[in-house]
């Protein structure tokens, strides 16, 4: 069991995500439990006013560091467990299976979204969190690389998928360097086009050794960069 807990300004975003397939059903069957934290609950004014104009002019709105900082240190005190802090920013370590496989043995993460120009620096000297990039790309906010954070790591939790080899054999996991290989299903011949003969024979061996011809092949011609 692994509980995230999301702190963002807009909590709505997640809903469908929450709810549907997958992840829906790991939630239900307790591998993972997933707390929102609306930090508007921080603001400290009538308007519950989180951002205001940066120091030294210049477009945007800055979070303040008075408001973030006090939610992360209730959210983090709710529980026995501190958790690993992360915060999601363009300028961050980019996110990768490898950082997914190292999250998915934690009890907590805490997911610190930001919006506008992002945080006041002082909410990373004081909290010193993790800060995560899921690409070399600009968001609105973090809500979406939280989205991909959680997804990737829950794929990774014993018992959170149906199938129990179908996260060992996924792309860039520890064991597998390769791309995945193409893949069909019914019908055998559609506009002219033929599923390759191989995966028609039943000879699991022949099956075997195509797929991984397939693998090596996609993956020197689309990201030779992962065979080196
Ligand atoms: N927030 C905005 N852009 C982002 C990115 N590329 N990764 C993580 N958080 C972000």
């Amino acid at each position: 069991m692994i509980q995230f807990d999301v702190l963002t300004l807009f909590p709505l975003i997640f809903d469908g995500f929450l709810s549907e397939s997958i992840l829906k059903n790991a939630i239900e069957s307790g591998k993972l439990s997933v707390q929102l934290h609306n930090m508007r609950n921080w603001a400290t004014d009538k308007h519950s006013t989180m951002d205001d104009r940066p120091f030294g002019g210049g477009p945007g709105m800055v979070l303040k560091v008075d408001c973030v900082v006090p939610c992360v240190e209730s959210v983090r005190g709710g529980c026995g467990v501190a958790g690993r802090l992360i915060m999601l920013s363009p300028q961050g370590r980019k996110f990768d299976q490898r950082l997914a496989e190292s999250f998915a043995v934690e009890e907590r993460l805490i997911l610190l979204c930001g919006r506008y120009e992002g945080f006041d620096e002082r909410v990373v000297e004081l909290l010193e969190p993790e800060e995560v990039s899921i690409g070399d790309y600009v968001l609105n906010g973090g809500e979406v690389a939280a989205m991909v954070l959680i997804e990737a790591v829950m794929r990774l939790l014993p018992g959170a998928l149906g199938d129990c080899d179908s996260n060992r054999l996924d792309s860039f996991s520890s064991g597998n360097r390769l791309l995945d290989c193409a893949q069909y299903t019914r019908p055998r011949e559609y506009r002219g086009l033929n599923v390759p003969e191989t995966l028609l024979n039943g000879n699991h061996a022949e099956i075997e050794k195509w797929r991984n011809e397939n693998s090596l092949q996609r993956t020197k011609l689309r990201r030779p960069d992962l065979l080196n």
